[in-house]
């Protein structure tokens, strides 16, 4: 997959540092493209759950250090038409918390892409509020969503998450299918000791709601460093779980394409559905990457484990015109790692956590 070493000159449209002159998208040395962009809309979240975020929150960005609404809609428009992005997903933190969330959706899905189609909008959110934003969300055109739980249980939701609003969540999720935005795709993180018994719990629920639920396993991003190896749930412990109690499927690996969950089709109790597990720790998929990231302050990061970010707020704000943005978004994703060294003796999780990157 290696392209070899970049050519000597830049002609004009690619990265001026380095990088290939004559693609326009966002490639890399080992070949892969970036075409998901994975937007931070906020730093702020409505819960604290703790593989993420520390009781008593973090320093939150100050305002004036937050892309504002028309800043974002610049850098996503320039994604979408110079750079090959084909799917936008907005994250946080927690993206419902950013009040321009709906009018930044609707921009970026009457947006055409390089290939002529409407790019993928899509959101990851814990669901809290979405009760009341789901309809709205479906008419600003947003296409896909995925919502985080990890748990069936109220007080164990409280324990995750030191919130108690399980049944928020609940809402929510009812209010997004009924505004018809499925399928809508769950995303549950085991934790030891806490909620390691609910895989099979959590699957008979998705499947009697319709709801494809995805296992992803805990990656070292917690805010205070305490994530453990040894500890964790991997994808082998929730695979041997789940086939005790449902006939498993693999789906075709061809249709998984960049996508980082394994899939299967799961059946019990009459009931058929999709399940998934992203074996982000113990099954790396770093050579299929596709993504690229945008921090919420307006820093590119060419992967959720990167040691360094590209400012491009400093060069929006000082007035780059949209072909010299490009060629620095260029050039921060050409330089990205082969992989996240997570299983590396060497390996020094981010500065950020989590919540300030974006899922
Ligand atoms: N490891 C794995 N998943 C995480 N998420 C947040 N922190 C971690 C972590 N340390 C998940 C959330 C959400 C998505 C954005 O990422 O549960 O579903
Ligand atoms: Fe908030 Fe998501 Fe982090 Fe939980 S995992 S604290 S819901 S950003």
């Amino acid at each position: 997959m290696m392209l070899g070493l970049p050519r000597t000159r830049d002609e004009g449209r690619g990265p001026s540092v380095s990088g290939r002159p004559d693609d326009p998208r966002l490639i890399d040395t080992y070949g892969r493209v970036a075409t998901d962009l994975r937007v931070s809309l906020t730093d702020r979240c409505s819960l604290r759950c703790g593989y993420c975020m520390p009781p008593e929150g973090l320093d939150w960005l100050p305002h004036e250090q937050v892309l504002t609404d028309e800043e974002l809609i610049r850098l996503i428009t320039l994604a979408v038409r110079e750079l090959g992005v084909e799917e936008v997903r907005f994250t946080g933190g927690e993206p419902l918390l950013r009040r321009g969330l709906e009018r930044i959706i609707e921009a970026t899905s009457r947006l055409t892409t390089a290939a002529g189609r409407s790019p993928i909008t899509a959101l990851t959110t814990n669901g809290v509020g979405l009760d009341k934003r789901a309809r709205g969300l479906a008419a600003a055109g947003l296409t896909r969503i995925n919502v985080s739980l990890d748990t069936l249980d109220e007080a164990r939701f409280l324990q995750i998450t030191r919130r108690d609003r399980h049944r928020d969540v609940l809402a929510g999720l009812r209010a997004a299918a009924a505004a018809g935005l499925g399928p809508i795709k769950i995303n549950a993180v085991l934790l030891p000791g806490v909620n390691d018994d609910e895989a099979v719990p959590l699957l008979h629920w998705a499947l009697a709601e319709g709801y494809q639920l995805r296992f992803i396993e805990q990656m070292p991003l917690d805010a205070q460093g305490a994530w453990e190896r040894d500890s964790m749930v991997t994808a082998d412990d929730i695979q041997k779980a789940l086939a005790a109690e449902f006939d498993l499927t693999p789906t075709d690996p061809q249709a998984r394409g960049a996508s980082p969950a394994q899939t299967w089709t799961a059946t019990a109790r009459g009931r058929t559905g999709t399940v998934g597990i992203i074996a982000s720790v113990s099954r790396p998929f770093c050579g299929d990457c596709d993504r690229t990231r945008l921090t919420a302050d307006g820093q590119i990061r060419n992967c959720l484990f990167a040691r360094d970010e590209t400012d491009l707020r400093a060069a929006l704000r000082n007035g780059t015109d949209d072909a010299g943005l490009a060629r620095i978004w260029r050039a921060a994703m050409w330089g990205k790692a082969a992989g996240h060294g997570i299983n590396d003796t060497s390996f020094i999780q981010p500065d950020r956590p989590m919540s300030a990157i974006g899922g």
